[in-house]
């Protein structure tokens, strides 16, 4: 096995943003680390460091009740957790080739990295991220 799958963050779709990053931040102590804001607006991640380098992320779609879509499903709970790896298309290949489907093709997403995502054989939900992000600084919204 030549290809090496680093665990990288943990994403959850939250239902309020502020009361979870004041649950995480003020309570459990994680420091908020920044925020990256798509879909005008609609579409909010905040980042936060939950201990040994390893980042939790809070999703927060403004739109509720949406029905779930392909990889971007807004149902409140754990999301996907995600694998650093070196290469996103040479890993998408190797486990394409292995009959893994994806629920989204390597991408280069917000924040300057590229990203993939597909799901175990029960269904749960994976990413592999390449690069490092660069975040925005996180402002309080609300
Ligand atoms: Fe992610």
């Amino acid at each position: 096995m030549y290809l090496k799958f680093q665990f990288d963050h943990l994403a959850i779709t939250v239902s309020d943003l502020q009361q979870s990053i004041e649950f995480y931040r003020d309570i459990l102590g994680f420091k908020v680390l920044g925020q990256l804001i798509q879909d005008n607006g609609n579409f909010i991640i905040v980042y936060l460091d939950m201990g040994n380098n390893k980042i939790l992320e809070l999703f927060n779609f403004s739109e509720k009740g949406e029905p779930i879509t392909t990889y971007n499903d807004k149902n409140i709970g754990i999301k996907h957790f995600a694998y650093k790896v070196a290469n996103v298309d040479e890993t998408y290949r190797y486990l394409s080739d292995k009959g893994v489907e994806f629920s989204m093709e390597p991408t280069d997403a917000e924040g300057g990295v590229r990203i993939a995502f597909f799901k175990d054989p029960d269904g749960i939900l994976i990413e592999i991220i390449q690069g490092e992000l660069d975040l925005k600084p996180y402002e309080n919204l609300f």
